[in-house]
């Protein structure tokens, strides 16, 4: 049995399935999601200051500056001091932010205790951005082919208009896959060194791959 928090960074490249995965493990383990994609498109809809910052590096595929999303991270991490722990999907991103999460974290007597790396190669990657429709309202995500709405066009949670993600055009795809190659991939070696990567294939259907995560995630609490 678990007795302490249990903390999950989720790598990988855009449309990797990240936010799939991340809310299925989150809900199977009692995990708060942090999505710092979700809370900056919560921020972009709201039309707050922060928002209106990280918009414009948001619809070219760049990320977002690190003390931006540092803010809304911790005011994330805080409300939920207590509970059983955190999967945290798209940051950190860079290692700054990896190196702001140790830190971060260890104030709370935490740590990263498990990266996992969904591997999922280029190729499909623009097939599932390239499918992906989004509810603007509730955030549940589909795909046109692999996973539709049960009414074309409406979300099957709160019946909203589903839309294009902005930066899911084929353009801003190729730019995020770029940024992620220089910015992020490097995390990989550094959870590595640290013997808490975990790879797992994210290829085939949504709940194979999920019980690969888990056995990854359990095999690491394990240890
Ligand atoms: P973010 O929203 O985090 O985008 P991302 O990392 O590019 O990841 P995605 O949300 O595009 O994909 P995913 O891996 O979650 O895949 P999903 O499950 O949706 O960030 C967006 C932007 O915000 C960044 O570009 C940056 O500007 C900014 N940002 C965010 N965090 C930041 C940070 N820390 N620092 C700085 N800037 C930051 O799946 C994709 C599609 O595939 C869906 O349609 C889904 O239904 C489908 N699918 C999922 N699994 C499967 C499967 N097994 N088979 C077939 N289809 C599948």
């Amino acid at each position: 049995m678990v007795t302490r928090a249990l903390d999950v960074v989720l790598l990988g490249p855009p449309g990797a399935g990240k936010g799939t995965q991340a809310k299925c493990l989150a809900a199977a383990l009692s995990l708060l999601h942090i999505s710092t994609g979700d809370l900056l498109r919560e921020e972009v809809a709201k039309n707050s200051p922060l928002g209106q910052e990280a918009a414009s590096f948001m619809q070219r595929g760049e990320l977002v500056p690190d003390d931006l999303v540092a803010k809304m991270l911790l005011a994330r991490l805080y409300t939920q001091q207590g509970l059983a722990g955190c999967v945290f999907d798209g940051y950190p991103r860079t290692q700054a932010q990896a190196e702001l999460l140790d830190q971060l974290l260890a104030e709370l007597g935490r740590r990263v205790d498990v990266a996992v790396y969904l591997e999922v190669p280029d190729g499909e990657v623009v097939a599932r951005l390239g499918g992906r429709r989004s509810c603007p309202n509730c955030g549940a995500v589909y795909h046109v082919q692999t996973k539709p709405p049960a009414r074309e066009g409406l979300c099957d949670v709160c019946g909203s208009g589903l839309v294009v993600r902005e930066d899911d055009r084929e353009e801003v795809i190729r730019q995020r896959l770029s940024v992620y190659r220089s910015h992020t991939e490097p995390l990989l070696e550094l959870y590595e060194k640290r013997g808490v990567l975990r790879r797992v294939d994210g290829l085939g259907a949504v709940d194979a791959i999920f019980a690969r995560l888990k056995e990854a995630v359990k095999g690491s609490v394990a240890r």
